[in-house]
C-alpha cells in the first residue's frame, strides 16, 4: 500500500512506522510526509529515511478547503491509498474526507470516547483515572470520534513522565500491528 504519513510534531509514530516497513513487517510504503508546522522534528527524521515531505502552513492558504486541496493534489500525484495521522494537530475537513474516505486512520492516546482531543493524557491524570490507553480509530469530520479500530490499555502510575513513555511504547505497538491487518 502507498501511504502518506501525517504529523505535526515529534514523529515519534512516523519513526516507528517506517521501522516497521523498513523490518519487513509491513505492506506498505510511505511516500510521504506531510506536515501543516514547517520545520517540525518530524521533517528530520522523514529526511533520515530519504521519505519526501511536504511541509504546508495552512495560514498561507485562502482558506482551510484550499489547503487541504493543495495536500489532495500531492496525494493524488503518488497514488497514495491511506493516510496516517500521527500526532497531526489538526480537524480533517470535508475535501480530505471526500478525497479519502474510509481511508483515514487516527491514533489517539487515550481509550476513546474517553478524554479526546488536546492533552489526552494530562486528561486523564487529571481526572483521576488508574487505565488510560491507545485508540486507534477510522477519522471522521469530529474530533476523535470515529469508528474505533483497536485499542490497548495502559495503567497510569508513577510520575507523569513514566504515563506518557509507556503511552508512547504503547501507540508505537499498537499502531504498527493494526496497520498491518489493515494493509493485508
Ligand atoms: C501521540 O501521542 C498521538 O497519539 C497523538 O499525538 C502524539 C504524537 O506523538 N495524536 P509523535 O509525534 O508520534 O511522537
Amino acid at each position: 500500500k502507498k501511504i502518506a504519513v501525517f504529523a505535526s510534531g515529534s514523529g515519534s509514530n512516523f519513526q516507528a512506522i517506517a521501522e516497521s516497513i523498513e523490518r519487513g513487517e509491513l505492506n506498505a510504503r510511505i511516500e510521504l510526509v506531510v506536515t501543516d508546522k514547517p520545520g517540525a522534528f518530524v521533517v528530520t527524521r522523514a529526511k533520515q529515511f530519504n521519505i519526501p515531505v511536504l511541509e504546508l502552513a495552512p495560514k498561507t492558504f485562502a482558506s482551510k478547503a484550499h489547503y487541504e486541496q493543495a495536500i489532495v493534489d500531492a496525494l493524488q500525484e503518488k497514488s497514495i491509498e491511506w493516510v496516517v495521522l500521527a500526532g497531526y494537530m489538526r480537524l480533517i475537513g470535508e475535501t480530505l474526507l471526500t478525497a479519502f474516505p474510509n481511508r483515514i486512520v487516527n491514533i489517539h492516546p487515550s481509550l476513546l470516547p474517553s478524554f479526546p482531543g488536546k492533552d489526552a493524557i494530562g486528561q486523564a491524570i487529571e481526572h483521576g483515572v488508574k487505565v488510560t490507553g491507545v485508540t486507534v480509530h477510522f477519522v471522521d469530520a469530529g474530533m476523535d470520534t470515529g469508528p474505533i479500530i483497536a485499542q490497548v490499555a495502559v495503567d497510569v502510575a508513577g510520575s507523569r513522565e513514566e504515563t506518557e513513555t509507556r503511552i508512547h511504547q504503547a501507540e508505537h505497538k499498537l499502531y504498527t500491528a493494526t496497520l498491518k491487518q489493515l494493509f493485508q
